[in-house]
């Protein structure tokens, strides 16, 4: 793995300006058959290209791993006003990560997260040539007669594969220390890591039961990792405190506001406020909310009031299609019938 990482350094490319570039981002870009074809991916440098070869069975799933942080960021903040999608659709992320505000800090998290959950899973599932099932170390409290071994995901491989990979962007800049470029590449590298480190919190210990039928006199266990949207749960959470950060005059992260308990490697940070989320802006990347759902009820950010920034909303009748009166059919399939209703939607002016 090393060998790879020193590869990889060497071959990422130094012009790579945003995120939007990033081909991390783009996981369509490697998701185009179970054989990527790498000369014909865009936006890969030449030495990009040359890993793509090297490691094309990764590839697959470091985009699909950012892949499921981008749904689960699109789920986490489906009632907010900034709902993780941008003016540049280039990547799911775009232009609006070039400001280090808290939503750049979760997008960079959750999809640092991805790429973990995805690495490590198919490390289980035999997918990659490097790895294969989890070699942790037994867990001390697990009871003695428990067996350990069960083939578990690959959290260490994973971890190390998709730190050394998606940090390696930020750790090839060379910005002047003390710059706002460099304070942008330590936010990022602590964000990165914080969400690395949350799938790594929230995996445990599983265990299978075995003996005479139901008895469960003797258990297998492995490693497993949380469902990924416990990780974006987390996250979001991590969001709601995250912390905020300026350089101080050796070049380093601080938090502006000192009293607090400074952030662990657990935490997020941000350097910028927010934009404004409200109107189209597209030098911050704001989709504005015109036209966005609201809840005419609610007082909460999914609210008319605050969704639509006090612009007002329209009332439309929407018909709603559902399955209904679903029985279940011996066997064994679930039969439904279709329903439709008429509901009341609000959508900001
Ligand atoms: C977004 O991407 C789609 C294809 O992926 C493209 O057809 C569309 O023009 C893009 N929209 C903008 C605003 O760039
Ligand atoms: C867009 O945002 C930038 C930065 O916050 C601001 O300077 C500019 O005036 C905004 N443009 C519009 C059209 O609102
Ligand atoms: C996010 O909001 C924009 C409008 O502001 C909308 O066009 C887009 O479909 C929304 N994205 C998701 C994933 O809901
Ligand atoms: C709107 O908000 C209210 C109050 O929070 C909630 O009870 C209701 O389920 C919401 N409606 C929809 C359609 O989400």
């Amino acid at each position: 793995i090393y060998i790879y990482i020193y590869i990889y350094i060497y071959i990422i490319n130094y012009t790579i300006k945003s995120l939007a570039m990033n081909p991390l981002l783009i996981p369509e870009a490697y998701i185009i058959g179970a054989q990527p074809l790498c000369s014909q991916l865009v936006g890969l440098s030449k030495g990009q290209k040359k890993l793509c070869q090297l490691y094309q069975d990764h590839m697959q799933y470091i985009g699909e791993g950012a892949k499921t942080g981008i749904r689960e960021c699109q789920y986490q903040f489906r009632h907010r006003r900034w709902n993780c999608s941008t003016v540049d659709n280039s990547s799911v992320f775009g232009r609006v990560m070039q400001i280090g505000s808290r939503e750049a800090a979760f997008t960079y998290a959750i999809s640092a997260a991805g790429v973990v959950n995805a690495v490590s899973r198919a490390c289980r599932e035999g997918e990659l040539s490097s790895c294969g099932c989890s070699r942790a170390a037994r867990p001390k409290d697990l009871p003695r007669d428990w067996l350990w071994g069960g083939c578990g995901d690959n959290l260490n491989y994973g971890y190390r594969f998709s730190k050394e990979f998606v940090d390696a962007r930020e750790r090839e800049k060379t910005y002047e220390k003390g710059s706002m470029e460099s304070a942008r590449l330590l936010m990022n590298l602590h964000n990165n890591e914080a969400g690395r480190r949350m799938v790594s919190d929230l995996a445990h210990v599983s265990c299978k039961c075995h003996g005479v039928s139901g008895s469960c006199s003797l258990k297998t266990c492995w490693l497993q990792l949380a469902d990924f949207r416990k990780v974006g749960d987390a996250l979001k959470e991590k969001y709601d405190s995250a912390t905020a950060m300026k350089l101080n005059s050796r070049g380093k992260l601080v938090q502006v506001h000192s009293k607090f308990n400074p952030p662990t490697s657990h935490d997020l940070v941000y350097i910028d406020p927010s934009p404004d989320y409200c109107v189209f802006n597209r030098t911050t990347g704001s989709l504005g909310t015109q036209g966005r759902l609201c809840n005419k009820t609610s007082e909460g950010m999914d609210g008319c009031a605050l969704m639509c920034c006090g612009r007002g909303y329209d009332q439309f009748k929407a018909t709603l299609v559902e399955r209904c009166h679903c029985k279940f059919h011996w066997c064994c399939y679930v039969k439904c019938k279709r329903c439709s209703r008429v509901v009341d939607q609000f959508v900001c002016k």
